[in-house]
């Protein structure tokens, strides 16, 4: 373990600073503003080559591969890597997000895709409502999911679409009833959630945890963003609004999932809704 100069409130008043720094650069007005962005960008580029040069050296020896992997470890080294697109949130992750940025737009057209499994270079999905079939707009849809993968996860070169589960002859009134409630799964009822403890519940792949801050109760998956570890045992400051990974200490905005330690990271936030009394949630 690589012992951290700054403390936890040391490094976010740095973060805070920087942002701020920023923010004033971006509220600068006409030519002093194009200058300080320039700058900024030329200090960052310049950064980024020199850290790039470090990792591949670092990569390029077992020892200096297994110090790289200790460094990422700490929050600042993290954040700082990136900062600068050095680092990138895991394959599953990746295609995860890309489904859930393609998925309003296909509920918009009567369709829906399920995520099914990501494996090193192939994705299988199901395709649902109007992405089946052989109709034009179908085929549109289903090549619009297939186009953003491939673009923002290169690392796929397949995708399968698996079929349909078929469907009974006879359509049952108590399937119908519950069709709504497809991919939902119950957890408790909001009385059983304490005040400022996560309340971990299992969904079929991953598991979810709910936050409750006073009326306010909000389910994210139990991943957290620097490393994928489970969330469950974090701490929640009430005041402050914000959950603290227990891992490497990176913290989250309770209500949004917003990374306040390296920015650009954020926790998956799941739909949420309360029926019978009971707090279900959608984890995929
Ligand atoms: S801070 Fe590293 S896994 Fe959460």
């Amino acid at each position: 373990m690589i012992q951290s100069v700054l403390d936890q409130t040391e490094l976010q008043d740095l973060a805070k600073r920087v942002d701020t720094a920023v923010q004033a650069v971006r509220d600068l007005k006409g030519d002093a503003r194009e200058k300080a962005l320039a700058m900024k960008t030329a200090i960052e580029e310049f950064h980024k080559s020199a850290l790039t040069r470090m990792i591949q050296s670092l990569k390029s020896d077992p020892h200096g591969k297994e110090l790289l992997f200790a460094m990422i470890d700490e929050p600042e080294i993290y954040a700082m890597l990136s900062m600068h697109s050095l680092i990138r949130p895991d394959l599953a992750t990746r295609v995860r997000s890309v489904i859930e940025n393609v998925r309003p737009y296909m509920q918009s057209h009567g369709g829906d895709v399920e995520l099914l499994e990501v494996t090193t270079d192939t994705v299988k999905l199901r395709l649902a409502g109007s992405c089946n079939g052989c109709s034009q707009s179908a085929v549109t849809l289903r090549n619009g999911v297939e186009e953003a993968l491939r673009e923002s996860v290169p690392e796929i070169s397949h995708i399968e679409v698996a079929p349909n589960e078929p469907g009974p002859s006879l359509i049952s009134v108590e399937s119908l009833l519950h069709a709504n409630q497809k991919g939902w799964i119950a957890g408790p009822a909001p009385e059983e959630l304490t005040d400022g403890k996560p309340f971990r519940i299992e969904g079929e792949n991953s598991g979810v945890i709910l936050l409750r801050s006073g009326n306010e109760i909000q389910a994210f998956r139990n991943a957290c963003a620097h490393m994928g570890l489970p969330l469950d045992g974090a701490m929640v400051d009430r005041e402050a609004g914000t959950i603290t990974c227990p891992w490497h200490g990176f913290r989250f905005d309770c209500r949004t999932g917003e990374c306040l330690t390296a920015p650009h990271a954020q926790l998956e936030v799941l739909p949420l809704r309360l029926e019978g009394g009971i707090i279900h949630v959608r984890p995929s």
